[in-house]
């Protein structure tokens, strides 16, 4: 299980989403190992391809307020199914920052998977 608070901040967001293009609202969280909670939303464009998922939006949003590591994302949206895996883009996202775990939450489900089983083998600049 995963704590309560998670469950309700992550639902909670389906509200702030923006998305009158796809009408698929996602929240998530991007929370850090001593637990601090960052959310975001899915930002929609007229301009399509500038949409930009929730979780990188979460990501930004911790990245924003000085963040470095992130542990977990936690994810959920209004489709009637879980919303699973994460997009490419945002999996190569979440590997920069360390995230450990990708917790998908639909109604009274939980699916947990580690991120280097969703995500094996990130692109890692080879200057570091
Ligand atoms: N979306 C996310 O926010 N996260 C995902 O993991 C997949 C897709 C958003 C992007 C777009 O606004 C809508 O869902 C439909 O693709």
């Amino acid at each position: 299980m995963i704590p309560r608070e998670w469950v309700e901040l992550v639902k909670d967001g389906l509200k702030y989403s923006y998305a009158p293009y796809s009408g698929v609202k996602v929240s998530a969280l991007a929370i850090t190992p001593d637990g601090k909670v960052y959310r975001g939303v899915n930002v929609e464009n007229a301009s399509l391809g500038l949409t930009v998922c929730a979780e990188r939006v979460a990501i930004f949003n911790a990245v924003s307020n000085g963040e470095r590591k992130i542990k977990t994302i936690v994810l959920t949206s209004n489709l009637d199914k879980p919303i699973y895996p994460p997009c490419g883009a945002c999996l190569q996202v979440m590997s920069e920052f360390g995230v450990e775990e990708v917790i998908i939450v639909h109604g009274d489900k939980v699916i947990k998977h580690s991120l280097s089983e969703l995500f094996p083998r990130p692109f890692s600049d080879w200057r570091r």
